[in-house]
């Protein structure tokens, strides 16, 4: 496993957890994924919620949740942190601009093209920003525009890409029939994306990482689509139920109950489809019963607040609290094989013997051909130091 290489940046551990809103992923996930050697990221979305005043001063309470957050991270871990940011809120600049003040390591723009820049980039210039730029995108065609938008108008290049495919958790950049890993596969999308970035990495002679994201739960899946380019992994799902997640345990145990049939498709009132754990509230809302709300503020440029159903803000922070009657769990395709609730560093380690196993068993398959079944093989007779490694 390289590091992932991001400009100056170097992570020991090529996985970057996704951030997840509402209240998902704090400064407490983000900082023991940090630990353990990745990207620990806290998810900037509707965060203020966590503050009492949110419901008269959003924005405010937007800003300094985000700030306490990072500064709270940073007090745990000497690793690198990053911010979620989704480019569709409306005080999308003043939170990116507290993530910069905040001098975080990395920013992910993610559910829009990120091409407004605040005023606090313009006033330094990005070469004397600290904070890398990663943009989250669907395809490579998404990626190329913003690049290219960067390119002409910034004469600067994001330091990385996150490439998101339809199996994913959350809010999904994909049509509903889309939402197959066959009608879409990653490893296409990945490919696709790396040779367009190419042409930005020779021009502004810097590599620029292409990750991975959606659908990614093992080092089994790691390991191959990084064999398609991809130089990391973003995983979201993964990390829900770990000791460490700023979820309450009722959402972590959300995944753990959950079956593959449960994790549906929904129609989310921002106008996308979002991926989730089925629920009462879930077929409630699918039979056309609305929850009623009081709308604060339009928290998403996009939501028809008068006209939507019900508040998606308040029903993942609902969730995120453990009240599921009231809201519902965004999961990835994968988060039915969660089982248990362990910690940060246990999970990495499976990832990482995961890999491993994976790595070695195609060295061998290629060795030997195919005339063993590389299952019936014991890896721990053939991979001497396998029986040795410990959990640091
Ligand atoms: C519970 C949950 C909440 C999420 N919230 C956000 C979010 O607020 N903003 C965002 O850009 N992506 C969000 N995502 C997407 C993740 O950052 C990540 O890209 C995704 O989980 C990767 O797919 P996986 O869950 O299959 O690993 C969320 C995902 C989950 C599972």
């Amino acid at each position: 496993m390289n590091p992932l290489k991001i400009g100056n940046l170097e992570v020991k551990l090529p996985i970057i957890q996704g951030g997840m809103g509402v209240a998902i992923s704090l400064s407490g996930l983000a900082s023991a994924v940090a630990n353990a050697g990745g990207i620990g990221v806290i998810s900037a979305v509707a965060i203020g919620m966590t503050e009492p005043d949110y419901m008269k001063n959003y924005r405010e309470a937007n800003k300094r949740a985000l700030r306490k957050e990072i500064r709270k991270a940073r007090k745990l871990t000497d690793g690198v942190l990053g911010v979620n940011l989704m480019v569709a809120v409306t005080d999308y600049e003043e939170l990116l601009t507290v993530a910069l003040e905040e001098e975080i390591d990395v920013i992910i723009l993610g559910a829009g093209l990120p091409l407004k820049m605040p005023q606090y980039v313009t006033d330094k210039g990005f070469e004397n920003i600290h904070t890398k730029f990663i943009p989250k995108v669907s395809s490579a065609k998404a990626a190329k525009v913003i690049f290219s938008f960067w390119a002409k108008n910034f004469n600067h290049v994001p330091d990385a890409v996150v490439v998101e495919g339809p199996m994913a958790g959350g809010h999904l950049g994909f049509k509903k029939d889309e939402l197959g890993s066959e009608m879409v596969p990653l490893s296409k999308l990945i490919e696709e994306t790396v040779n367009e970035i190419s042409v930005f990495e020779k021009d502004f002679k810097k590599e620029i990482p292409v990750i991975a994201g959606g659908g990614i739960y093992t080092g089994e899946d790691m390991y191959k689509i990084m064999q398609h380019g991809a130089k990391g992994v973003k995983m979201g799902s993964r990390f829900v139920t770990t000791k460490e997640c700023d979820a309450s345990v009722k959402f972590k145990e959300a995944y753990i109950n959950a079956t593959e049939d449960d994790i549906v498709i929904i129609d989310s009132p921002v106008g996308l489809p979002g991926r989730v754990i089925k629920n009462n509230f879930v077929d409630q809302v699918k039979l056309g019963n609305t929850k009623p709300f009081k709308c604060s503020w339009k928290c998403l440029k996009s939501c028809d607040y008068r006209n939507v159903p019900y508040c998606i803000a308040q029903a993942l922070f609902n969730a995120a609290r453990g009240n599921l009657d009231e809201g519902f769990a965004f999961a990835g395709s994968k988060a039915f094989m969660a089982k248990k609730i362990q910690p940060v560093k246990e999970v990495i380690f499976e990832i990482k013997i995961d890999y491993y196993r994976t790595k070695y068993a195609e060295y061998l398959k290629n060795f030997i051909g195919n005339r063993f079944d590389i299952e019936t093989i014991d890896l721990s007779q053939v991979i001497p130091a396998l029986p040795q490694i410990k959990l640091a």
